[in-house]
């Protein structure tokens, strides 16, 4: 067997080979001695006490007593594939991102979860999805860390653990798992209206998805692409699934999650298995990097907002197959850590308050969920490039560091050749210009209109897929106690259109209020429909 060692930048040695399975001709404990006997403890006699002094018995139980972790915060159940992402080159000229270049293929490994189950949940319940992909670039790892929704509750990231903690299970029953159907969750959506248009396409059908391969993906932020003259584009990331955009219907998702709570993560090895394996098309929509960062009228530092894509068409830009079903959940899909400011030189974030949020939020949680601060040298989680960093120790330590001098300039290890400064190769932010102003707590006004938006993703559903949202309103909100927090609901659905608000209201058995704001003249986009949805290369 190979030397127990990792090399100092973190690659796999012989040593992880080893560990690969009880494939040896014999069993040792975890210091490598050889073990005559696992299935018996040491005991005084074969009917006496059990010895203290069994050192394999104590090891074997103390690992499995820590064996589990605790479950991410939110996106607690996922399922992971590995596959490879192959760049059409069509980016190139708004990003100087080498995994965007023509013809480079990047592997990656994707992980789809549920938002607000937890890790034994069922999988057709009614919820966001996450879609998180993490390219192992040649400049490093670049991760989008998206959902299956474009838009999202909350428009600023103090917000998060209040939206999160009313979506979860009632602290004092711990129940529903089921995202939506109780009173916080109403309560908080109907309190701060800006999650209205998420909460509209999680009643939609988009909430209740056929299959993980069958999703779209949404960036959701604003990026900032950079190219190789230090131009920038503002861009939005969709992903596009080549099997098209179906979802279940209501009964099929209630009935498959008492038959087959797994039904999703199956669905997705089996068929990565069997060769049918899922494709996603990459795409942007591309913006002007304007100082007001707006388009059309809509803020695009406002996570609430879609740009329809009418007003600015999606662009294939690179072909996404997912090839490799994970061979140890655990070490993969459990241990994986996405995050939003893994960025690799030509993209770039922008100023939306809630990506600001999150560029805390996804390092902080994974030093308690993945047990101290050297994560990045678990095998999921390592760069594909060379690591070279300054930072040493601590908890979980598996590289051996060579030298003496982790800092710059130094003289004892050859002085350190790095200089200071922009090369071609580094990540460099982007100087965008910050505006003088003055320290305020408040959103800005153009975060103010939370109801055209969704009007107009109410206007663009077919017949049949209005029906299944005012049916999945009726039921989510029918779960409800608080009178007064349906009353509230039905008076937020009035101002995204009186007739939803009326068949609701029908269904609750409650009369149907009048609007509080005037209705937005908003045309309908068929890319919004799941029925009329096409993609331009199909
Ligand atoms: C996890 C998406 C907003 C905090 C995740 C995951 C996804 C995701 C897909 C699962 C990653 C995985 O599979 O491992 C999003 C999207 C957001 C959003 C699309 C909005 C556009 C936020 C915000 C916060 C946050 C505002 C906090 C301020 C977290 C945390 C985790 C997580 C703590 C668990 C990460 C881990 O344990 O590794 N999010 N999220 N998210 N998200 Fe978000």
């Amino acid at each position: 067997t190979a030397p127990d060692t990792v090399s100092p930048t973190g690659q796999p040695t012989g040593a992880d080979q080893a560990r690969m399975a009880q494939s040896g001709s014999y069993l040792t404990n975890a210091q490598g001695t050889r073990l005559y006997d696992t299935d018996h403890s040491l005991k005084a006699g074969p009917r006496g006490p059990v010895l203290l002094q069994d050192h394999h018995l104590r090891e074997k139980v103390m690992h499995f007593d820590h064996e589990r972790i605790p479950e991410r915060v939110v996106h607690a159940r996922g399922a992971g594939a590995h596959g490879v992402f192959r760049s059409y080159g069509t980016a190139a000229n708004v990003t100087k991102a080498a995994f965007l270049a023509r013809d480079v293929e990047t592997p990656v490994f994707v992980r789809f979860s549920t938002v607000l189950g937890s890790r034994g949940s069922a999988d057709t319940v009614r919820d966001t999805r996450g879609f998180a992909t993490k390219f192992y670039t040649s400049e490093g790892v670049f991760d989008l860390v998206g959902n299956n929704i474009p838009v999202f509750f909350i428009q600023d990231a103090i917000k998060f653990p209040d939206v999160v903690h009313a979506a979860k299970p009632h602290p004092d029953r711990e129940i529903p798992q089921a995202q939506s159907a109780h009173d916080t969750f109403w309560d908080f959506v109907t309190l701060h209206t800006e999650a209205t248009h998420h909460t509209l396409w999680n009643m939609s059908d988009r909430g209740i998805p056929r299959s993980l391969r069958t999703m779209e993906g949404f960036g959701i932020h604003t990026f900032r692409l950079v190219d190789a003259d230090g131009g920038t584009t503002l861009v939005k990331f969709h992903w596009k699934p080549k099997l098209g955009v179906h979802s279940l219907v209501w009964e099929e998702a209630q009935i498959i999650g008492g038959v087959d709570p797994d039904f999703h993560r199956r669905d997705l090895a089996d068929a990565i298995e069997a060769g049918a394996c899922p494709e996603w098309e990459f795409g942007i929509q591309t913006f002007p990097d304007t100082s007001d960062q707006t388009f059309r009228g809509i803020d695009l530092l406002d996570p609430t907002n879609i740009v329809p894509e009418e007003l600015a068409p999606v662009q294939p830009i690179g072909l996404l197959t997912l090839d490799r079903n994970p061979s140890n959940f655990f070490a993969e899909t459990e241990q994986v850590a996405f995050h939003p400011g893994h960025l690799v030189p030509g993209i770039d974030i922008t100023d939306d308050p809630l990506l600001a949020g999150r560029l805390f939020s996804y390092l902080d949680t994974q030093i308690t969920r993945l047990g101290g601060p050297n994560f990045p040298q678990i095998p999921v989680n390592r760069p594909h490039a060379p690591v070279n960093d300054m930072t040493r120790d601590g908890v979980h330590q598996s590289a051996v560091h060579r030298g003496v001098a982790p800092y710059r300039p130094n003289s004892l290890d050859g002085g350190c050749p790095f200089t200071a400064g922009a090369d071609a190769g580094a990540f460099v932010e982007a100087p965008v210009r910050v505006p003088e102003a003055t320290k305020v707590r408040e959103a800005p006004a153009s975060f103010d209109d939370h109801f055209s938006q969704p009007r107009r993703f109410w206007l663009s559903m077919s017949p049949v897929e209005r029906e299944h949202i005012i049916g999945a309103y009726t039921f989510e909100l029918g779960k409800c106690y608080e009178q007064a927090i349906k009353e509230r609901a039905l008076r937020v659905l009035a101002n995204i259109d009186p007739e939803l608000c009326a068949a609701v209201a029908t269904g609750l058995g409650l009369p149907a209020p009048e609007p509080t704001v005037p209705l937005a003249d908003v045309a309908p986009s068929p890319a919004l429909s799941q029925v009329g949805h096409t993609w331009p290369t199909d």
